[in-house]
């Protein structure tokens, strides 16, 4: 299965969402083997992962996978590849810097696609002009698509009421894409977790002794989780998962 964060709009915590849900103990029950895959030349992740490496840090169920070529033909043959050893693949998408290619990769391949989007004008724009122009061609192809799409408020703030937030986007939203049903809030320990190449899971750990840190380190280590729960729903809603599956009362 597949999993992307996809924004042609750089700096909306793509990159962030994408390797803290890997590590996250949800995902990790879940899944068996679980690669995350950067597809951007620029390779921040790569760098992260480089750091973790030289640390030592416990890859876990984890692998990480960086490709950097703007080939489609070379970034679909990786990703075949890598799907055959692992059950869920979770790829960081690249902004619009790569003529969207990627985008639309992601766009056609993953079982969900995670859109991190502001309650802001301007990221409504961006949406509308990039983004959305790339999930309507697909969609008018394959209908069934439709499913996969999903908005993730983002950036937005710890204290807002999360109602009017889904309020917002279903308002603005075109009315088949759906928003998810939690949020990504703004965080200042989501700037700073992952160095040494920490994630945010371990940062939590390596704070738990300063009171003010470690409160907003397990708030933030909560927020992942339950995006990670809305995750494996959504994949179980969309695919029917077979697997852990739970009896429904
Ligand atoms: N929830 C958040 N709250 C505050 N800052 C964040 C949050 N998520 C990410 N950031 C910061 O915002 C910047 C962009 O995040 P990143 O994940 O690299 O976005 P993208 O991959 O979409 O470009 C980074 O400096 C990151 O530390
Ligand atoms: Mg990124």
């Amino acid at each position: 299965m597949i999993v992307s964060f996809v924004q042609t709009k750089g700096g909306t915590g793509k990159s962030t969402l994408a390797l803290n849900t890997a590590f996250s103990r949800r995902i990790q029950k879940q899944f068996q083997s679980i690669a995350l895959v950067e597809l951007d030349p620029q390779g921040s992740l790569k760098n992260w992962w480089i750091q973790r490496e030289e640390e030592g840090r416990n890859t876990e169920k984890v692998s990480f996978h960086h490709i950097s070529s703007t080939q489609k033909a070379v970034f679909q043959s990786g990703i075949t590849a890598i799907a055959e050893h692992n059950e869920l693949i979770i790829m960081d998408i690249p902004g619009e810097s790569t003529g969207k290619l990627h985008t639309r990769f992601a766009c056609a391949s993953s079982d969900l696609v995670i859109i991190p989007m502001r309650t802001s004008t301007n990221d409504e724009l961006a949406f509308a002009d990039n983004l959305y122009p790339i999930i309507r061609e697909i969609t008018n192809i394959a209908p069934e698509k439709r499913k996969t799409f999903h908005v993730l408020p983002s950036f937005t703030h710890p204290q807002s009421n999360n109602k009017k937030i889904f309020e917002y986007f279903s308002d603005i939203l075109p009315s088949h894409l759906e928003c998810m049903g939690v949020v990504y809030p703004h965080r200042s320990v989501y700037e700073n977790f992952n160095r040494d190449g920490m994630n945010l899971m371990e940062y939590a750990f390596s704070v738990e002794q300063n009171k003010r840190n470690a409160v907003q380190a397990s708030r933030a280590v909560m927020d992942i989780e339950e995006i990670s729960k809305n995750i494996i729903d959504l994949l179980e809603r969309n695919n029917g998962s077979p697997k852990k599956k739970k009896k429904t009362r």
